[in-house]
């Protein structure tokens, strides 16, 4: 498995040419495309669906897509998303009325299935359910708009959060969303990520192969 993956997040990216600029990203070294899905219900923002995805697929993108369902209710999405050619498949317990049923429904469907925690969601969510898990998505700001600044008191959870990984023995990846740039993505590292989504970060700088190489040369540090 690769150490550390990068995840530019195209919510941040020009909607108007989103397989161009989302191309760009992946050329420049991002390693997978996290894919924000609102709905205007779970969270006060609105997005993007299961046909533009399928539209990036088809633009030729085959890099590991990462879909960050923001959404309430969760299930009836995920065949769709599936079969549009999500790789990643997550989503916010608090929007989902059976946990385990809502991750078995996307392992059953061919995609690696994850929890998102938000700031304020406690871990114990994860007791029973890490057996059913590839990914666990820390969010480091509240959900619902790029361009937040990172909330600090994430490190502290990433740090519990990758103790109860590795005492679970299971491969699961640990991602973190929110805030995520070349200057603090070292301390987040160390902190146990090993999965990084960055959408301004990316995005609204001119050159995206620099934040990207930052961003490894921090890594590697
Ligand atoms: C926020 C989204 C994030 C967002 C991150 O709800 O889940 O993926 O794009 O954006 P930045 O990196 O700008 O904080
Ligand atoms: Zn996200």
């Amino acid at each position: 498995m690769k150490q550390f993956l990068i995840a530019p997040s195209i919510l941040s990216a020009d909607f108007a040419r989103l397989g161009e600029d989302t191309a760009r990203a992946l050329a420049a070294g991002g390693d997978v495309v996290h894919f924000d899905v609102m709905d205007n219900h779970y969270v006060p923002n609105l997005t993007m669906g299961p046909m533009v995805l399928k539209a990036l697929r088809d633009y030729g993108v085959t890099a590991p897509i990462d879909v960050h369902l923001m959404v309430k209710p969760v299930d009836r999405l995920v065949p769709d998303f599936a079969k549009a050619g999500a790789s990643y498949i997550t989503f916010h317990p608090e929007a989902s009325e059976h946990v385990d049923r809502t991750l078995q429904l996307i392992r059953e469907h061919g995609c690696k299935a994850g929890l998102v925690l938000n700031p304020a969601t406690p871990l114990s969510i994860l007791d029973y359910v890490m057996d059913k898990l590839d990914v666990i998505l820390l969010m480091s700001v509240n959900p619902g708009f790029g361009g937040q600044s990172f909330i600090p008191g994430t490190l502290n959870k990433l740090r519990q959060v990758r103790e109860r990984i590795d005492h679970s023995g299971y491969d699961i990846r640990l991602e973190v969303d929110g805030g995520v740039k070349a200057d603090n993505i070292g301390e987040i590292a160390a902190a146990g990520a090993d999965m990084f989504v960055a959408g301004s970060a990316i995005f609204g700088h001119p050159n995206y192969k620099k934040v990207i190489d930052d961003m490894r040369t921090e890594l590697e540090k």
